[in-house]
């Protein structure tokens, strides 16, 4: 059967954006984005901003960073387009003390509404529809959640503003499929550098200020900003990394392929959009492993491994330039279609540069990883293992699950499977060069999709669109990833801890990081703490460079309670900030009855957190902040 999904579309509650055809700014609209903007739009639940009456075009931000303070005073002036009946305009604040408002030069009255959880305050601002600028003067507060300051020796301050976290620093219309572009102008201490989603300085300035222009829109997701004492290094001619200098030699080695990894990506899909894509390596207390911010990924310290071996990370971020930067998900809703793609191009990426036995591993891990995630997530709420989430009322960080990233992979490569490689990447990158700088939602995409790809009816049925959109768990047609590496570690841990293979004939030392980490993650229960103690002294493995095996070998020490391990886990959970690797850690703890350790660990680690982890683990540990 094929559900019709154009129907669907239209009972879904949609919007028409029409109010562009009208408007005489400077940033004109292309005919081809304005047939685009007339599709049908879901709302976003997650913005108060009416961007049918009165719209962003551009931004030009000017801020002052204090350190001492931990506070932004700033003005957003923001370019706007109106509807001939206009007579306000909806902007998204949290935490944002508001000054005083401009409309056009003249002071403007306005009204803050109630705050509602995640989601902050409309700001509304008297206009008529004549109205061409907007000032809002303001002043960030010190704990803003966008935020991480590091004090110290060495200062440093980045944002992260995805998913709905650009409102605690700059007043927005916060909905991804909003875009507009952006100048500031930035002052910061003497001494540190300033950095953004933009084109970037390459040295400091001697008066700590610095000038951005971003002429490309973006949505407000992705605008970012750091400031720290960094040095920026060229790895290539469109390529380059930032980083403190005492990173700034490592990072120049690990991350030396960018070149290349862009070179096939653009041979994949497309020209890249972006001129430059440089790497800024963020201190570990960043939340993520990486965040796709134009021009300029920001990274977790975590991925130098001094070999290499991770930068599969960076293949993801990269990847994000056309999934999710050019072809923006409409509402997270439709997380997916971010990162769902993004593995997907990521994959490929890996394969076309490192050879398909690495990137069949990755998919493997990534796998596995999915099973277990739909298992638990099945468990908890089977709705959150469709495609299509329904995050209204919920924060919209509660779809940064697996399914989002693997189980949309998965269906991607399905259809790649079953339509053909090479007709299947012509129409991806048909997709991207199509609706480049718009955006997408899960309704247009089906269509789109049936209209360009899945016209015969047999390969419909084959793919059933249903099933992964808005069925639970992972379809029947699932392809089945076979990495003979992968298998064979499987094989040595079952014989390993059956004692059927000794440690020292373990070929670990031969292993690749992912086959390391695959055997630590699949050591059963049954394996004696001795057993693992010797496993570790054979392969120094907690003294591994690698974050990964690191990780995974921690899990496992407080699983046996090899409290030998404890001091390591302890400095490794206070100074790095991931929650890919902190949620799992603490979990372990409390599922072995060591909870006092946990909130020991925690009440020290805490402060150096960001808030997206702290989110996460006062939930986890029950800590009422
Ligand atoms: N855009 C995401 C990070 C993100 C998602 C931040 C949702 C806030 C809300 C980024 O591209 C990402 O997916 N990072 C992954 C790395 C990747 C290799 C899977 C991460 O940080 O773990
Ligand atoms: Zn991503």
């Amino acid at each position: 059967m094929n559900l019709n999904f154009k129907n669907l579309a239209v009972a879904f509650f949609a919007i028409t954006i029409t109010l562009f055809s009208s408007c005489t700014s400077t940033h004109e609209t292309s005919p081809r984005s304005q047939a685009i903007l007339k599709m049908k739009r879901a709302t976003d639940h997650h913005s108060y901003s009416k961007p049918e009456v009165a719209v962003v075009k551009h931004l030009d931000w000017s801020a002052i960073v204090d350190f001492d303070s931990r506070i932004i005073s700033a003005t957003a002036s923001y370019d706007i387009n109106t509807s001939n009946t206009a007579d306000e305009i909806i902007f998204d604040i949290r935490e944002l003390d508001i000054e005083s408002i401009t409309v056009d030069g003249v002071k403007s009255t306005f009204t803050i509404g109630e705050e509602q959880e995640f989601i902050g305050s409309p700001l509304k601002i008297s206009i008529t529809p004549d109205a061409k600028k907007v000032s809002i003067s303001y002043k960030t507060q010190p704990g803003a959640d966008a935020f991480l300051w590091v004090e110290g020796e060495n200062p440093f301050l980045f944002t992260q503003s995805q998913a709905i976290l650009a409102r605690t620093w700059i007043p927005c219309q916060d909905s991804p499929g909003i875009r507009f572009t952006y100048n500031a102008s930035v002052d910061v201490p003497k001494g540190l550098m300033a950095l953004m989603s933009a084109v970037n300085p390459t040295t400091k300035t001697d008066d700590g200020h610095y000038d951005f222009v971003m002429d490309q829109p973006i949505p407000s997701y992705l605008l970012a900003l750091a400031v720290g004492d960094v040095e920026f290094r060229s790895v290539g001619e469109h390529t380059g990394v930032y980083a403190t200098p005492d990173l700034i030699d490592a990072a120049e080695y690990e991350f030396a392929e960018m070149e290349d990894l862009l070179v096939a990506a653009e041979s994949l899909y497309g020209k890249y959009a972006w001129e430059r894509y440089d790497l800024l390596v963020l201190p570990a207390a960043f939340p993520f492993g990486g965040m796709e911010n134009p021009r300029l990924t920001f990274a977790t310290p975590t991925i130098i491994a001094g070999d290499r071996s991770l930068v599969s990370l960076v293949a993801h971020e990269l990847a994000h330039s056309w999934s999710g930067n050019l072809v923006t998900n409409s509402t997270w809703d439709d997380f997916w279609l971010n990162e769902g793609f993004t593995v997907y191009f990521e994959q490929r990426i890996m394969e076309s540069v490192y050879g398909r036995d690495i990137s069949e591993m990755l998919a493997s891990l990534s796998y596995r990883g999915l099973v277990n995630e739909v298992s638990v997530i099945m468990d908890l709420n089977p709705n959150d293992t469709h495609l299509r989430l329904h995050l209204q009322g919920r924060n919209p960080d509660d779809g940064m699950t697996a399914i989002a990233y693997d189980k949309g992979y998965l269906f991607l490569r399905m259809i790649e499977e079953t339509v053909g490689r090479s007709e299947f990447d012509s129409f991806i990158a048909e997709y991207f060069s199509k609706h480049a700088f718009t955006v997408m939602d899960t309704d247009n995409f089906i269509e789109y999709l049936e209209d360009n790809l899945l016209q015969d009816a047999t390969i419909r049925e084959k793919v059933n669109l249903t099933a992964w959109i808005d069925g639970a768990g992972l379809p029947d047609n699932c392809p089945v990833i076979q990495s003979d590496r992968i298998t064979a570690v499987d094989k040595a841990v079952a014989q390993w801890s059956e004692g059927e293979l000794s440690t020292d004939d373990l070929a670990w030392e031969n292993w690749l990081y992912q086959e390391r980490y695959r055997f630590m993650k699949n050591i059963p229960e049954s394996v004696s703490v001795a057993k693992l103690d010797e496993l570790n002294k054979t392969f120094s493995i907690s003294s591994t460079g690698n974050n990964e095996v690191l990780f995974a070998w921690l899990e496992q020490a407080i699983l046996k309670h090899h409290t030998e391990s404890y001091p390591r886990l302890e400095t490794f959970l206070v100074n790095v900030g991931r929650r890919k690797f902190l949620t799992p850690l603490y979990k372990a703890m409390l599922d072995t009855d060591q909870t006092e350790m946990a909130h020991n660990i925690y009440s020290l680690a805490r402060p150096n957190y960001h808030s997206v982890a702290t989110g996460t683990m006062d939930e986890l540990l029950g800590v009422n902040p």
